[in-house]
């Protein structure tokens, strides 16, 4: 059983922290906004009012939290896990962040005696409730082995990227890379399919029955046909996070990557269109407008 706190309970980190409390472990978890702990607490978790709170005496403290701004505000604010960790304790980064703050969070941490173990997590809220995420985890070996009863509880498998945290950073980074443009063709291809009055049924079922049999292609490729981007997994403006955090890591390695900038737009512009919480996939409406298949 593992000392471990918990902060950010949005959609991800709600489930995720279910798990670890089904999976008998001693649990504190916070969030900003309190009432998304109720859950939780119902279920036997310790509510704290702060990060500080979150902190007393864990071993090991998971943050899923939306952006990089949030993960700084969480770990570097006076009272966040940098200034409450015991030495020695573990720092879990299970959001999807950029290259540079993982890098400039695993030295705060480093200075003050504590470890980054970064383990972001690959499937949406409901395969995290399932405990079936996959987790790419890097950091210290000593680390990354003492957090394996929680990757345990959390995942289906777990990728071993490195001893760097920001290698856990860029596989997750250029996974959800090749999901974004995935989900950006697939809105082309039933675009076209539309245009010749094919229902989108149709390209559905030959799509996920041969070369792209895989759950990318048919959890998005549904939720494109049956246009039910109200039921969100993953919002637009997240999506939009993933690509400038991609594009930024592509500028500091000095690699285009031409096909990330199409679909960057591509979620501008479903966010100038009022998409911003709707789920990613509402990138296929923006393609549908542009060819006049949608108002
Ligand atoms: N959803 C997915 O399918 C999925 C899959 C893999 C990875 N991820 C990654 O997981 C992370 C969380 O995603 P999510 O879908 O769970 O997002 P979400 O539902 O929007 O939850 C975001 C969480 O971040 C907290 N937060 C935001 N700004 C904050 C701040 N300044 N200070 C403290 N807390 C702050 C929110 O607190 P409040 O409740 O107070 O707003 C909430 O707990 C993201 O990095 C995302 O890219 C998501």
């Amino acid at each position: 059983m593992i000392r471990a706190g918990f902060v950010g309970l949005g959609r991800m980190g709600q489930a995720i922290a279910g798990r670890v409390l089904g999976g008998g472990h001693d649990l504190i978890v916070h969030n900003r906004t309190r009432a998304k702990a109720a859950d939780l607490e119902a279920a036997g978790a310790r509510v704290a009012d702060d990060v500080a709170g979150a902190c007393e005496a864990r071993e090991v403290v998971m943050t899923m939290v939306a952006d990089d701004a949030a993960l700084r505000a969480v770990t570097l604010d006076p009272g966040g896990l940098r200034d409450s960790l015991e030495a020695g304790a573990i720092h879990m980064v299970m959001g999807t962040h950029g290259v540079s703050v993982v890098r400039e969070l695993a030295a705060a941490h480093r200075e003050a005696g504590q470890v980054l173990v970064a383990a972001p997590v690959l499937g949406r809220p409901d395969v995290a409730a399932a405990g079936k995420l996959g987790i790419v985890a890097a950091g210290p070996p000593e680390a990354v082995e003492f957090c394996a009863p929680l990757f345990e509880v959390i995942g289906r498998r777990t990728f071993r990227a490195g001893e760097a945290p920001e290698s856990a950073t860029a596989v997750k980074l250029t996974n959800n890379f090749l999901l974004g443009c995935a989900i950006e063709v697939m809105g082309e291809a039933f675009s076209l399919a539309r245009s010749y009055d094919v229902e989108p049924e149709v390209l559905f079922e030959v799509m996920t029955d041969g070369l792209f049999a895989s759950p990318a292609y048919s959890v998005y490729g549904r939720i494109i046909a049956d246009q039910s981007y109200d039921d969100v997994g993953f919002t637009t403006t997240l999506g939009l996070k993933d690509a400038n955090l991609i594009l930024s890591a592509a500028e500091l390695a000095h690699l285009p990557l031409p096909s990330a900038s199409v679909w960057r737009d591509r979620l501008l512009g479903a966010i100038a269109h009022g998409d911003a919480e709707r789920d990613w996939a509402v990138v296929a409406r923006e393609q549908a407008r542009a060819g006049g298949l949608d108002g």
